[in-house]
């Protein structure tokens, strides 16, 4: 089947970044589920060797090669790579030098310490580059991935990361390395490309998405939606209780109803509400940005998948991630 561009998710990379721990990698892999159902094929992507993914999927750890790591409702299919800077290098210089065994050697025998001599700048347009390749790859005249998405650097390092391409063409005035990092500069300011930044509705994450946002808009980066990730329903939706009201539950419930479990449950509910108010504020911050907001909601039961069985919480969050996206059906 031809690659078709979704409508309501029109890029073809989707980057996800957020402060750490919000559920970067867990809306990913959400993302690339979603974005495969109906007999899809997406690619999900790592860089950062932490094994996250394989870790999500109760997989073993992933290699630098792309495999089949779940299937998506309706048919479609979701891949996953690992992408390592080392071996991207070799596959750079491979395709461009022809080097081949070459640098396969020259590995061996240490030559290419990769930590202390790959200037950082290179490290990650080489990381970079391997995603724009996935993303553009087509065999007998068609797209081999309908969509890419990349479990990218944290919040912090994000604008780094994906500037550093401009910047390395800077570097290197002539040559292989400046026509490649030229390329995916231009792919990662194109419309085929869409950071989304995920956050919790608390207030250092929602200030690094501003931040980030801010930072990617000035890079000229395209940017996609700000994601609220593991949203509790509110448990109280008609303002205060009264005492009156807590007793006459208690009692009806048949439990201690004196005067310190009502005052206690009383001070609960208010900080309850409080809290509310608090995400309220932190919402409308997140709508001042001015980006599409889409809201997953906490899983109690957990998002990662007990070995290797249904991914039963991604695919829940995927579903989610669909809706929101007709429903906005402007997201980029
Ligand atoms: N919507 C959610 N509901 C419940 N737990 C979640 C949800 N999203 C993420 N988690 C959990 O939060 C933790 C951090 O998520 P992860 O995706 O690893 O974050 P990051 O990649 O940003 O560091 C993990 O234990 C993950 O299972
Ligand atoms: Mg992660």
């Amino acid at each position: 089947m031809p690659a078709q561009r979704n409508r309501s998710w029109p890029a073809r990379l989707h980057v996800v970044t957020g402060k750490g721990g919000t559920g970067k990698t867990t809306v990913a892999a959400a993302l690339a589920l979603a974005l495969a159902a109906g007999g899809r094929r997406t690619l999900l992507v790592e860089v950062e060797g932490r094994q996250g993914i394989a870790q999500l999927f109760g997989t073993d750890p992933l290699p630098y090669k792309e495999r089949r790591i779940a299937d998506a409702p309706g048919g479609g299919e979701v891949r996953a790579l690992a992408v390592d800077p080392e071996e991207a290098l070799l596959e750079y210089l491979d395709m461009f030098y022809k080097l081949g065994m070459a640098g396969r050697a020259l590995q061996k025998l240490g030559a290419i310490d990769f930590a202390t001599t790959i200037a950082p700048g290179v490290r990650d347009v080489l990381l970079t580059g391997k995603v724009k390749e996935a993303t553009t790859r087509a065999e007998g005249g068609h797209r081999v991935y309908d969509a890419v998405v990349l479990d990218a650097p944290p919040t912090g390092r994000i604008g780094r990361f994906l500037n550093v391409t401009a910047e390395t063409a800077r570097l290197a005035k002539v040559g292989p390395i400046k026509n490649q990092s030229e390329g995916v500069a231009a792919f990662l300011r194109s419309p085929m490309t869409a950071v989304h930044v995920v956050t919790l509705l608390e207030e250092m994450p929602v200030q690094e998405t501003a931040d980030a946002v801010a930072e990617l808009t000035s890079l000229g980066i395209s940017l996609g939606s700000v994601i609220v990730n593991a949203g509790r329903p509110p448990l109280l939706t008609d303002g205060r209780i009264g005492q009156a009201e807590l007793r006459r539950g208690l009692v009806a419930a048949g439990l201690p109803a004196d005067r310190d479990t009502v005052a206690g449950l009383r001070a609960e509910a208010d900080a309850h509400l409080t809290r509310l108010a608090i995400e309220d504020g932190l919402r409308a911050d997140l709508g001042a940005i001015g980006r599409p907001l889409i809201e997953l909601p906490w899983l109690a039961e957990g998002v990662e998948a007990a070995g290797g069985g249904e991914p039963v919480g991604l695919l829940t969050l995927a579903e989610a991630l669909s809706a929101a996206g007709t429903r906005t059906a402007t997201l980029a």
